[in-house]
């Protein structure tokens, strides 16, 4: 591969791979449970993504292959960690591409609604969201858009066998097209892709310019309407808007100088990002009350609610080409972790076979279209959400968590780029002991939380958890100086961890159980690494 990509082109990379289905769609989630104050959350996740893409750099700098999380981690620690952390990126890449299926149709749907066009609501909406909605009717105060539809799907649905027929058709269509693509092998052309980056990145400020003149003061107060939990609330949607920066990593074997620029590149994408994800939703929230913004398309939403009507359209078209440019790269992106997989032998060989004209991985491509076109017809936006979050997270959390283990290097190998090493022992015990003094005295609730109904349960247990996964990273680095930026990013994302319902962590456990079931009677067997 030649070295050709400068800092330039792998910041936009990062931007092309992280602005999508997020700030198109899931913002409006999390806008809608945490209020304005959901800049917060914001900034919390691109604090934790930071010290996750510091650990990535480590990470790409010191295994020098082009790799996801995947390869650093069967490089260091062997198969069953990267087992796990490939199993773990399934969720990340495959079932992120659900959730942006279903926000492609919600923009293409609103769209063809705009233009008189409308698609039968059983044949846009999915169906446990429809029989949700349905079952909810008689607490709901309210409908949003969406589960107006969701409604009139429900009531309206053809029935075969007293089964209604309520599927997500764009969503499925999309992702055909899209799997045909990328095994006929789309080619990624530089240019391309730039304009596409320089699309999303106009669209985005021109919603924030004309939308500050449409704000209403009365919506900002109160701020926080529901808290820190009510912010909490939104942990999936707000992290799942800065996925994808990590694929900046596997660009190392085609950038000029990778050393300075991974990182680099890492940092000014999820910079840019961050600020453009706060101000868009001081925007949204500023424009709209906060509880209608629960639709699939907030930024057109928000547009058509003041009546902007040219721009709504221009971001409903932008924000479908935008989404289906991180649906390709997602879906190219899947297959390859497959295929590296499949050489070590974790994975059935088929799965790094190249279809011989087109050059692709042809099965894990078509395994990754069926991947992710199933689920589409039994779950829903909410769940694929949480599910891919919580994946990604947890990956994060091994990533960081892996960076703490590697033996630290030698002073003499000045090659490449090397995290800082700034000792853990004090000041990590300092902040941990810090953290726990301000909640007792600030927020004194917070040692017996009784108060959030539905939720209070796996609140209480995951902020207990926390603290003793705190307490135990405390005494090891105290024991074996462990290096402190890793040691924040562990923790900042065990934070957001806690965000995660119980519903999150059983289904969690469910897809971790099959993982180590197939790992046990498959991988373990066959793994390259036994045979050496
Ligand atoms: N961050 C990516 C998106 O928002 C996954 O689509």
């Amino acid at each position: 591969m030649s070295r050709v990509l400068g800092l330039r082109d792998l910041t936009f990379f990062g931007i092309a791979a992280i602005i999508g289905g997020g700030i198109f769609s899931s913002v409006g989630k999390a806008c809608s449970e945490g209020g304005p104050g959901v800049i917060w959350l914001f900034l919390i996740c691109a604090v934790a993504c930071g010290f996750a893409a510091l650990c990535y750099a480590e990470f790409a700098s010191r295994i020098p292959v082009s790799g996801s999380a995947y390869t650093y981690a069967y490089a260091s620690f062997g198969e069953l960690f990267a087992w796990i952390i490939g199993w773990a990126l399934i969720m990340e890449y495959s079932i992120g591409n659900i959730y942006i299926a279903f926000s492609w149709s919600g923009y293409v749907t609103h769209m063809l609604d705009a233009f008189n066009f409308h698609l039968p609501r059983w044949l846009t909406v999915d169906y446990r969201t429809a029989s949700r909605v349905a079952s909810q009717i008689s607490s709901l105060a309210t409908l949003t858009t969406d589960q107006n539809d969701a409604l009139i799907a429900w009531n309206n649905a053809p029935k075969i066998a007293g089964l209604r027929m309520i599927f997500d058709a764009p969503a499925v269509l999309i992702n055909i097209l899209v799997t045909i693509l990328v095994y006929r092998g789309v080619k990624e052309s530089k240019t391309v892709s730039n304009a596409m980056v320089m699309l999303k990145l106009i669209i985005i400020i021109a919603v924030i310019i004309v939308g500050a003149f449409y704000i209403d003061i009365e919506n900002y107060t109160p701020f926080n309407p529901s808290g820190m939990t009510g912010i909490m609330a939104g942990v999936s949607a707000v992290f799942f808007t800065y996925i994808g920066f990590d694929a900046v990593s596997t660009l190392a074997e085609e950038s000029k100088n990778p050393a300075r620029d991974l990182p680099k590149g890492m940092f000014y994408s999820l910079l840019i990002c961050t600020v453009l994800y706060v101000l868009i939703s001081l925007v949204l929230t500023g424009m709209v009350p906060f509880s209608l913004l629960n639709v699939d398309d907030p930024l057109a939403f928000a547009l058509q609610y003041k009546g902007v009507h040219w721009l709504e359209y221009i971001v409903g078209a932008s924000a479908i080409i935008a989404m289906t440019g991180v649906l390709l790269v997602f879906q190219m992106g899947q297959p390859r972790i497959w295929m590296s997989m499949s050489r070590d032998g974790l994975l059935p060989k088929q799965f790094s076979r190249i279809h011989p004209k087109f050059k692709t991985p042809g099965f894990s491509t078509v395994m990754t279209g069926v991947v992710v076109g199933l689920p589409i017809f039994f779950t829903d936006e909410a769940f694929v959400l949480d599910f891919t979050s919580i994946g990604t997270i947890f990956a994060f959390v091994l990533v960081c968590g892996g960076v703490l283990l590697l033996p630290r290097r030698d002073k003499s190998e000045e090659k490449g780029f090397r995290l800082w090493y700034i000792n853990g022992k004090w000041l990590f015990a300092g902040l941990v002991l810090i953290s726990a003094s301000l909640v007792v005295l600030f927020v004194p609730k917070y040692i017996n939380e009784v108060a959030y109904g539905e939720g209070a349960f796996m609140y209480v247990v995951s902020h207990r958890i926390l603290w003793l996964l705190l307490g135990t990273l405390t005494v090891f680095t105290w024991f074996k100086n462990w290096n402190l930026i890793p040691l924040l990013g562990v923790a900042i994302c065990l934070y957001l961890l806690t965000g995660m319902t119980l519903e999150n962590w059983k289904w969690f456990g469910l897809w971790f159980l099959i993982g180590i079931i197939f790992y046990l009677s498959y991988g373990r067997r066959k793994s390259k690494l036994n045979e050496a």
